[in-house]
């Protein structure tokens, strides 16, 4: 309430960007508040928990990658009651980014329009980071996934060795990785969701995996691929073929989209990624779409739009087992993974669920191909 009431109009008024480097600024200062802040916005109760492969997450809501790009504030965002935090996107290089401005905000389409074009130190100044945080004993309890992009200049040629170079580096401080193919924002990487290369890329990151783990005598590391909500849905059976012969623990869906303007009230045709409300209902078909061509064996963190409890539980019956948030996070504030478990809860109980995982798929069956 006082989020809304008072704070968002004055944080309204300044910079997109600026605002949110200044609150993460903020943010990785306050770690020590960490457990008040989990007292005022945490909720526990072992029927959120799910889990993704190996990984458990106390409730489903997580936070979606680009909000702490360089992880700076990993100690303090779970005490805002996510379920998983996802860092980056970082890439293999250091990079600025697109020219500003980059970052808008239309309130009366509760959206954002981004062009960001990964801005991040680069995977060894964040592997660096994340290292000291975790000799320090700052290390987020909940899992922890790392974003990986390409970098700007590499070529799409080059861009399975620029990925490789990002995940060796920062392997041993991710417990599960996001193969970011969907960025509208950095040219040609979309191309790396047709077939082949992304089953090159997937090939080559799963053998990467498999000696890394070897190497540090752990498990290998979950990986999912994020996609974009601009292509087919042929488009996305052959994705879902690739990343199911490659082993890969799921899908993300979806990314901001580059389309969708003509549903806006706002007069702003910015070029970017299109995120928040506009994008809800075609991220939601995504995820239906891949949980009844995978007939419900492929895992979906679901994301794109999620304002409210009935967002998040949309998605997870259309078969996501996790979700994650960003442009709900910044119109609602930092009360809204409480809100949205909270109304979980309550639409469970409405509904005779008794833990979220049961939810999953609830209204996608995934019927048989030849029915
Ligand atoms: C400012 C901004 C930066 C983003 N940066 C990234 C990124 O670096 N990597 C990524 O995978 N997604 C990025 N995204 C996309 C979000 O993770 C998410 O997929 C998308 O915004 C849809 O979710 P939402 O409607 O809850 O925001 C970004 C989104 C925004 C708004």
């Amino acid at each position: 309430m006082l989020y809304k009431a008072l704070l968002r109009p004055l944080l309204f008024l300044r910079d997109p960007e600026k605002t949110h480097e200044q609150t993460l600024a903020l943010l990785s200062r306050l770690s020590f508040l960490e457990k008040t802040l989990e007292q005022f916005f945490s909720i526990e109760d072992q029927r959120l928990q799910v889990r993704l492969n190996s990984l458990t997450f106390p409730n489903p809501v997580g936070l979606a990658g680009g909000f702490d790009k360089n992880a700076v504030a990993v100690k303090t965002l779970p005490g805002f009651g996510f379920g998983f935090i996802e860092i980056g996107a970082v890439t293999a290089l250091p990079q600025r980014g697109n020219p500003k401005p980059r970052l808008y905000r239309l309130p009366k389409d509760r959206a954002l329009i981004n062009r960001l074009g990964f801005n991040n130190e680069g995977a060894e100044a964040i592997a660096g980071r994340l290292g000291a945080m975790r000799r320090n004993g700052h290390f987020p309890k909940i899992p922890l996934g790392i974003n990986i992009g390409r970098s700007k200049i590499v070529e799409t040629k080059d861009a399975v060795a620029d990925f490789l170079s990002a995940f060796a580096k920062l392997y041993f401080h991710g417990d599960f990785f996001t193969l970011n193919v969907s960025s509208p924002n950095t040219p040609n990487l979309r191309d790396l969701q047709e077939k082949n290369l992304l089953k090159e890329l997937l090939a080559a990151i799963q053998e990467s995996n498999r000696a890394l783990a070897k190497e540090a005598r752990t498990k290998e590391k979950p990986i999912l691929v994020k996609i974009a909500p601009d292509m087919e849905f042929s488009q996305v059976n052959e994705i879902i073929e690739v990343v199911e012969s490659e082993k890969v623990a799921g899908i993300i869906a979806t990314n901001a989209t580059a389309f969708l303007r003509e549903s806006l009230v706002s007069e702003m045709n910015e070029p970017g990624g299109l995120s928040g409300k506009p994008l809800r209902d075609k991220a939601t078909s995504f995820i239906r779409h891949i949980y009844r061509e995978s007939r419900g064996r492929l895992p979906i963190v679901g994301v794109g739009g999620i304002f409210t409890a009935e967002d998040a539980y949309d998605k997870i019956k259309a078969g996501a087992t996790a979700v994650q948030i960003y442009t709900g996070f910044i119109y609602e504030g930092p009360a809204a993974v409480k809100r949205i478990n909270r109304g979980l809860l309550r639409l469970m109980e409405r509904d005779g669920f008794k833990r979220i995982s049961e939810v999953v798929g609830a209204q996608a069956p995934a019927c048989p191909r030849w029915i």
